[in-house]
């Protein structure tokens, strides 16, 4: 454990631990310097959520395309009160929890099952955790929130000791951002933080036609886009550079070797750009494209060998009638 940069404690019941200052800058510089140097360039996709790119994003979770929120958002509705009853969880610790927006549902079936005390939102995103967590406190008159502002590749172990039996919950499909052997990593982190009362509910998007998948990425109204070069303005105002933003064009394709989709951005022309945080050029070939992520999609036995490999077992795999998205819960293997 380290200490957190800043602690706050805006309202009896909120209290938020912040362990970016400086540490999350510094993370950009090398993933900067190590990524924009390959041989195929590419930068991971933390780094689009400053609070624009949040905001972005929570567009893209409104877009017709993107069915994954409102599909998520329909098996939790329909699933809640199973999970509750299942898990008689008293604290709900969410990773990547943006607006917990999909969240509340969760709570809501905690609650009515009365077994509810905690919720630990853990992002990158500062402000989603404080707003988010000053929400959830008026909502729910008797629910604590111990945010967590931190990087969950490097702050998992500053999740706070569990007050009962947990749920940690990994939705929107994030882990399909890991490619695979770090994906099978991080789920091996995230398991040290189950005991054996303790479960996993994790969303992902499940294989489908590549046209629909393209689509989901890649919307007609370019919201998808802007959110990817979102990353060049967090480039330009964190580490004083000068990319163009327009020069590069908003590519999605559907990987069917690998079963993932792939983001990139594509220079419209032969450019350079001047990092002066970090005395570095960056040349570009007209055409060179830059990868900003992956976003795996996922078959029931890929989920399950994923898990197994963490040490976790399958306990129910939750769909919707097309099969369009899955959340898993799962737990240690006995
Ligand atoms: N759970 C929400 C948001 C998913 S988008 C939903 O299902 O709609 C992914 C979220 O993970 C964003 O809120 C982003 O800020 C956060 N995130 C991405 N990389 C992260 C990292 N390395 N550490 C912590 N949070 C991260
Ligand atoms: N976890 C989300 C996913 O892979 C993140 C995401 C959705 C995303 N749409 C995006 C990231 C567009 C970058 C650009 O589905």
């Amino acid at each position: 454990m380290t200490t957190p940069t800043e602690v706050t404690r805006p309202h009896g019941r909120v209290r938020i631990d912040s362990y970016l200052d400086g540490g999350g800058e510094r993370s950009l510089a090398d993933d900067v310097l190590d990524g924009l140097t390959r041989p195929f360039k590419e930068l991971p996709p933390k780094h689009f959520y400053d609070a624009r790119g949040a905001e972005l994003f929570d567009r893209i979770c409104e877009l017709p395309e993107y069915y994954p929120t409102r599909t998520e958002r329909a098996i939790l509705r329909e699933r809640a009160d199973e999970i509750a009853a299942e898990t008689g969880a008293a604290e709900l610790v969410e990773l990547g929890s943006g607006t917990a927006a999909k969240t509340r549902v969760l709570l809501d079936a905690l609650e009515s099952a009365g077994t509810l005390r905690r919720y630990i939102p853990l992002d990158v995103t500062e402000s989603m955790v404080r707003m988010s967590a000053e929400t959830l406190v008026r909502e729910y008159p008797d629910l604590a929130v111990h945010g967590v502002v931190g990087d969950f590749e490097r702050h998992l172990n500053e999740v706070p000791e569990p007050l009962g039996p947990r749920i940690v919950a990994f939705l929107g499909g994030t882990i399909g951002n890991f490619p695979p052997g770090s994906r099978r990593r991080f789920l091996r982190q995230i398991a040290r933080l189950l005991g054996p009362e303790d479960f996993l509910l994790m969303g992902t998007d499940l294989v489908k036609d590549p046209g629909v998948l393209e689509a989901a990425y890649d919307d007609a109204q370019g919201v998808t886009a802007e959110f990817n070069r979102n990353v060049l303005h967090v480039l330009n105002r964190e580490l004083d550079a000068d990319f163009d933003p327009e020069g590069f064009e908003h590519v999605a394709l559907f990987d069917e070797r690998h079963e993932w989709i792939e983001m990139r951005l594509r220079a419209r022309r032969a450019q350079t750009a001047t990092v002066r945080a970090l005395d570095m050029t960056v040349d570009f070939d007209a055409g060179e494209e830059l990868r900003t992520e992956i976003s795996a999609k996922f078959t029931l036995e890929r989920a399950t060998g994923d898990l197994a490999a963490a040490g976790l077992e399958l306990v129910h795999w939750l769909t919707d009638a097309d099969e369009m998205f899955a959340l898993s819960l799962s737990r240690l293997r006995g």
